[in-house]
């Protein structure tokens, strides 16, 4: 049985990765008055973010007919359990974080569309009617949920750093092949 992903895995998990961290940082800074070109970022992060959540739904269905590679022997029960969490946590976040993002803007009031790449209006999300109350709420869980995001990020690379440089096993070369084996 191969030890690692196959390759649609790996280049999902890098894409959505690294798609995902350009959006929190762009996000993080877009929301502050100094910024500059605030309107066309907006209109970046909203059509990248749109992009992750049909990249995740591909990706989740790529999961769904493929079993992940087995984990070391070695790795207790209690850290096969907090991966299984944690990857359970990050599917969920990646289809939670589009949807509320496109709920807001479908409940705002302001009247600014949302244009895809600038080729295609975004379509009010079906069953979200224009509420600014419905709009702070979707706001304040988009931005509770970025919290949680960059939280689990951290958690999720010291894990990957913690195999590889203290338990100098092949969790990280699972996604990251190209990684030198450190025995
Ligand atoms: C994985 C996908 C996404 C991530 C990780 C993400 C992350 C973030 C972050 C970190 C912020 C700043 C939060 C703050 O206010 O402190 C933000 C704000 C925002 N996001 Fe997203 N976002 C995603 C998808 C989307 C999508 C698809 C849309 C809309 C179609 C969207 C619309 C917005 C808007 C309008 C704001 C500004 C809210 C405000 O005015 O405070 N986001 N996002
Ligand atoms: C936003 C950033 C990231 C997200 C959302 C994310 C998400 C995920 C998910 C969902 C899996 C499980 C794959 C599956 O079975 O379907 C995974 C596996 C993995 N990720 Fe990430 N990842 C991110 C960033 C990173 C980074 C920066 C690293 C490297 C330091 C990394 C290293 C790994 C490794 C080594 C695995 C395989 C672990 C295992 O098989 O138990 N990830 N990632």
């Amino acid at each position: 049985m191969s030890v690692r992903y196959n390759k649609v895995a790996i280049v999902l998990h890098w894409t959505i990765a690294l798609l995902i961290i350009g959006l929190i940082l762009f996000g993080l800074l877009m929301t502050q008055e100094w910024m500059p070109n605030r309107f066309a970022i907006y209109q970046w992060h909203k059509s990248i973010g749109m992009t992750v959540l049909v990249l995740s739904l591909a990706r989740l269905l790529w999961r769904l007919g493929h079993r992940p590679p087995p984990l070391p022997d070695a790795m207790p029960g209690w850290q096969r359990r907090a991966s299984h969490f944690m990857h359970g946590a990050f599917y969920a976040l990646m289809f939670a974080m589009p949807l509320l993002g496109w709920a807001m803007v479908s409940a705002s009031d302001l009247p600014i569309p949302t244009v895809i790449y600038g080729l295609m209006t975004l379509p009010d999300m079906p069953g979200v009617s224009e509420s600014k109350a419905s709009a702070e709420r979707f706001k304040f869980l988009h931005e509770i949920g970025a919290k949680l995001f960059i939280a689990l990020i951290f958690l999720h690379v010291g894990a990957a750093l913690k195999h590889h440089f203290t338990d100098r096993d092949d969790v990280l070369k699972r996604m990251a092949p190209w990684v030198k084996t450190r025995r």
